[in-house]
Order: C-alpha cells, then structure tokens, then sequence
C-alpha cells in the first residue's frame, strides 16, 4: 500500500505553506537576517516544538516565522515546500498563506505574495508541481484589519485563488467575517474556511459557513457528522472536507479516521491533507498511509480520497480531467 500511495497522483488542499517552515530552513534564514535563535541545532528546537492543542500549536508556529523577512525568504520557503511535494508526487496543491502573520511584524504584503508566486511560476516550468494561492485571514485579528487585508490584496487578485479562515477559533465564529467574505466573494474569491476539530460550538460554526457564508469548501469539518442537516447541507451543496489526520492527532489526541470512514460511507466529498508538516511530521503520503493503514482501504478506497481532491479543487473541468485520467493510470497499472 505504502508503494502505491507513493505513485499516486495528489492533490494536496490543506496546506499551511507558514506549516512547512523546517527547522534547517529557519537556521538558514535566522543566519541570512541575524536573527538570533535560542537553539543550538536542530533537535533542540523540535525539542521545543511541544504543543498539545490548537492555542500552544500556534504559539510555536507565530514564534517560528519571526525568521521570514525578505522575498527571497518567501520563495524559499515555498520553493523548499514544492520540491518535497514533487517528491511525493503531489501533482497540485493549494496553498494557504498568512499574509497578517507577516504585515503585523512589518513585512509588506507585496513582499510574501512575490516571493510565494515566483516559487509558484519555478515550480510549475521545473518540478512540474501546479498550485495556487489561497490567502487566510486571522480569525484572532479584528475583522477590520482582515477587511483592510482583502483590500490590499486586490492588486494581486489573479494570483490568488481564495480565501480562507485560520487561527484560533474559540470565540472568532465565521459570523464575525460576513462582511469580509461577502466581499471577498464580489472581487470573484472562491471561499473556504477552517472548521476546526472539537472547538466550542462547532456545529454552530459549520452551520454558519454553510448557510450564512456560503462557503466553497471546508477545512477540517470533521464535527458536521453530529448534525444530521449540516451532513445533508454538505452533501446536497457538495461542498468538500480538507481533513488533515496527523494534525489531528496532535491538536486533538486523535487522528479521526472512524470519522473519515463514515464521511466515505456517506458519499462526501472527503480529502487528506497535511496542514503543517514541519510541525506535525507527515506530508500528505504520511497522512493517507495512516488512514490506509487504520481503516484497511483498498486501493480502490485511496483512489476515491485522491479523486475527491481533485473534484473538489478550484481548477477548470478539463485540467480536472487530466489529472482524473492520471488516477486512473495508476489504478489500472497497480
Ligand atoms: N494555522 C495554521 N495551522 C492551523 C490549524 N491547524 N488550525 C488553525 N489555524 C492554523
Ligand atoms: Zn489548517
């Protein structure tokens, strides 16, 4: 199984590229800007990376980009990120950004978003990796500064596929950015947001990201399956689910795959994904390996998880196609 996940074609959709910050790469960028580390090497900074929950995941991880200054930076880090998705065999992805992270430590805007595009354009001609850009706002940020955020963007629409929602969700429910995504939406954004696993009034906040946002797709989501009507919104709108197991496991205790398996028994639109992989130690062949290996998929099974991703991403119907026919390559060769 584990040979067959790694030919397979993927489609990775939930993707923090903040999340791919490995530790080599923040030595080699604290050097580059004389940022100064309390770390000797590499072990004691994982050593440091302890987190048990969504709030100390992201103290670590805002702690960790202080190294990100320049354009360069950005391109390296995303160049670093698309060079081990080839190596997977990732074939697209979409990739969240966190342009506030950045703009609230004084890091222009144009700057990130230069530097995430020329890795983006270098990676499709030389690793022949295709992705896209989605842009997410701080949830713990004022839904002021996310506005102004989506408004600096419109410079760059064409270089960003969506937006997203991301942070920490306790007390920041999708309501707060109606304004911000009804926006967002009339500038021709596609909408996704995180619903994040076993937060305080989770199905509350599915439900508004369904019915009051109208939201695309949903990151995480894992909660709908306690409310029968949010399992009916999700599959008559066919909106689709980007769960990320190994990420899971960490900031939950549990990877979730009983629940994967009945979104699959249910016939909804569920993806694997990664979400931090420098973080939570598993790109995306880890994460469908562990789901493979708890929920004893055939082939036939992953295939479905990998289709789904491609149905559910934002490219044309006939790019879609090309990579639908690839899966099926795979398939039939295995
Ligand atoms: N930002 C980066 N990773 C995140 C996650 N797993 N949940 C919410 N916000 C995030
Ligand atoms: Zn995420």
């Amino acid at each position: 199984m584990n040979d067959f996940i790694a030919g397979l074609p993927k489609c990775e959709l939930h993707l923090h590229i903040e999340g791919t910050l490995e530790p080599e790469l923040r030595f080699e960028l604290a050097a580059r800007n004389g940022v100064t580390l309390p770390y000797a090497d590499v072990a004691q900074m994982r050593a440091a990376y302890a987190f048990d929950d969504l709030p100390s995941f992201l103290r670590v991880y805002y702690e960790a980009m202080n190294v990100l200054r320049t354009e360069p930076d950005f391109y390296d880090l995303a160049m670093g990120y698309l060079r081990r998705a080839a190596e997977q065999n990732v074939r697209y992805a979409e990739i969240f950004f966190d342009p506030q992270a950045h703009t609230s430590r004084g890091v222009p805007f144009d700057v990130v978003i230069r530097g995430l595009r020329r890795a983006l354009l270098d990676a499709e001609t030389t690793l022949g990796v295709r992705a896209q850009l989605i842009m997410c706002f701080l949830r713990d940020f004022q839904a002021e500064y996310a506005m102004a955020t989506l408004l600096s963007s419109l410079p760059y629409r064409e270089w960003i596929a969506g937006v997203g929602l991301d942070s920490d969700e306790k007390g920041n429910p999708p309501a707060k950015f109606a304004a911000v995504y009804e926006r967002a939406r009339r500038e021709g954004y596609l909408l996704t947001m995180h619903c994040d696993v076993d937060q305080d009034n989770a199905t509350e906040h599915i439900r508004q990201a369904i019915e009051d946002i109208g939201v695309d797709r949903i990151d995480h989501g894992v909660n709908a399956l306690e409310d029968l009507t949010l399992v009916e919104a999700i599959r008559d709108r066919g909106i689709g689910l980007t769960v990320c197991p190994i990420s899971n496991r960490y900031v939950t205790g549990s990877t979730k795959t009983e629940q994967i398996r009945r979104m699959l028994d249910l016939g909804l639109r569920v993806t694997i994904n990664s979400d931090d992989p420098a973080y939570f130690l598993g790109y995306v062949s880890e994460n469908l390996a562990l789901v493979a290996e708890e929920l004893e998929l055939t082939r036939e099974e992953v295939v479905r998880l990998e289709r789904n991703a491609f149905e559910i991403a934002w490219l044309p119907r006939h790019v879609k196609n090309r990579y639908l026919a690839e899966l099926d390559g795979h398939l039939a060769r295995a």
